[in-house]
């Protein structure tokens, strides 16, 4: 096999940005055959391109037309159509998230370690800009020392009363199984724990339609304790602008603060801890060199890992983000939410099964009413960057 044929179901937002990237040739070897939707009047188009069409993910999965398949549908087909696309010996590209909670991650995760002769890659884009590996590298790396303290302000999500109206699966607990955390932060809670590993406990407080006519998360304020005890806060939301992107990691050998596209390194002469024991002067603190490193961006860091994803089909490189690696960001984003419906502290692993039982109960027992009106998405592919 020389080139790899590609399938993708869902043409929305994301689905189209890859159709856009396979068909300009931004991803060398993969070759786009066929596309999916389930509203049929969205199809013609791409029947126009050339392209084979199908108006269920089961018909694309079954059509013989692909070799491999990217999903970008609501979040609980990314499980059901990913455990299919793999049984039927297909490589699967998955959207973020894997799955809409833990338990169906495992699930599907089970299926792809039961076809390890397949590919099985997440959509984890933020895993090949160059300041989220450095910061990774940097921690990973020991040359901030053993972790203190972890704060992202996440709050440059916002989005506007249009953007949740403009689908019906959107901020529901049925559609999309939860909120800011799950669909916009999904990218940030897996870098987090990409970077410096999950936490081992969560406290959360959480805003229910704080500011947005939703049934699920808008608001929220994490506490996170890791395994050495260093302790973190995780603060998010789509209800204010202009909002905040600040990522900062703090150890005892200096700290690394990402904001405004600006990755600045301030390290300790001496660490704080060893400064401590051994300083006779209380008031001061060791002497810091600053370092602003240069952070050249990525021009599309989508096709990048669809690239990574043909070459790890083709010649067997390694994927950047293997799919199973996506669980964290789920966890993570469960666990948030579920910590702050319950006003409990969660420790983690989470209990994937309690998660599902408490979703499945909310989903139930939904009375809201969600509007569902024709709006732009056009500046959709300005948004994603972050
Ligand atoms: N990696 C990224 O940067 C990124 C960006 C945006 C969205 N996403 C993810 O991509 C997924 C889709 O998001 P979107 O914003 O494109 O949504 P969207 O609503 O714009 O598009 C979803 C498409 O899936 C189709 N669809 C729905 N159910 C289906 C089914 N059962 N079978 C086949 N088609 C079905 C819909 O008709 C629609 O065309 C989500 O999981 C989202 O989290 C990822």
């Amino acid at each position: 096999m020389d080139e790899v044929r590609i399938g993708i179901i869902g043409l929305g937002n994301i689905g189209q940005v890859h159709v856009g990237n396979l068909m300009d040739g931004k991803v060398p070897r993969g070759k786009l055959t066929a596309v999916g939707d389930a509203m049929a009047d969205k199809l013609p188009d791409y029947e126009a391109k050339g392209l084979k069409t199908f108006d269920s993910g089961d018909a694309l999965i079954a059509s013989g037309e692909i070799d491999a398949l990217i999903i970008a549908t609501p979040h609980f087909q990314h499980t059901t159509l990913g455990m299919a696309a793999l049984e039927a010996g297909l490589h699967v590209m998955v959207e973020k998230p894997i799955s809409a909670h833990k338990a169906d991650a495992e699930r599907l995760i089970e299926t792809a370690k039961a076809h390890p002769e397949q590919k099985f890659g997440g959509m984890f884009q933020l895993r090949v800009e160059p300041r989220y590996q450095k910061i990774r590298e940097l921690v990973q790396g020991g040359e901030l020392g053993d972790l203190i303290r972890v704060i992202w302000i996440m709050t440059d999500w916002f989005r506007a009363e249009a953007y949740y109206q403009s689908g019906g699966w959107r901020a529901t607990w049925k559609g999309e199984g939860g909120g800011v955390l799950l669909n916009q932060c999904l990218h940030q809670l897996d870098a987090l724990q990409w970077i410096t590993g999950m936490p081992s406990k969560i406290r959360s407080h959480v805003g229910i339609g704080k500011y947005h006519d939703i049934e699920v998360e808008d608001d929220v304020v994490s506490y996170l304790e890791f395994p050495n005890g260093a302790s973190g806060a995780f603060i998010t939301s789509t209800g204010e602008t202009p909002g905040s992107n600040r990522f900062e990691i703090a150890g005892t050998k200096g700290r690394v603060l990402l904001e405004n596209d600006k990755l600045v390194l301030t390290r300790n002469e001496v660490p704080s801890d060893e400064w401590s024991k051994t300083s006779k002067i209380g008031f001061q603190q060791p002497e810091t060199t600053v370092e602003e490193i240069p952070i050249p961006g990525v021009e599309n860091a989508h096709a990048m890992l669809m690239t990574n994803f043909v070459d790890a089909i083709l010649d067997g490189k390694e994927l950047i983000a293997p799919g199973e690696s996506g669980i964290g960001s789920v966890e993570l984003a469960n666990v948030m939410v579920y910590s702050g419906l319950i006003n409990e502290t969660i420790d983690l692993p989470m209990d994937s099964a309690a998660w599902e039982a408490k979703l499945n109960d909310l989903i139930a027992n939904s009375t809201h009413e969600k509007k569902v009106v024709e709006v732009s998405n056009e500046d959709f592919t300005a948004s994603y960057r972050r």
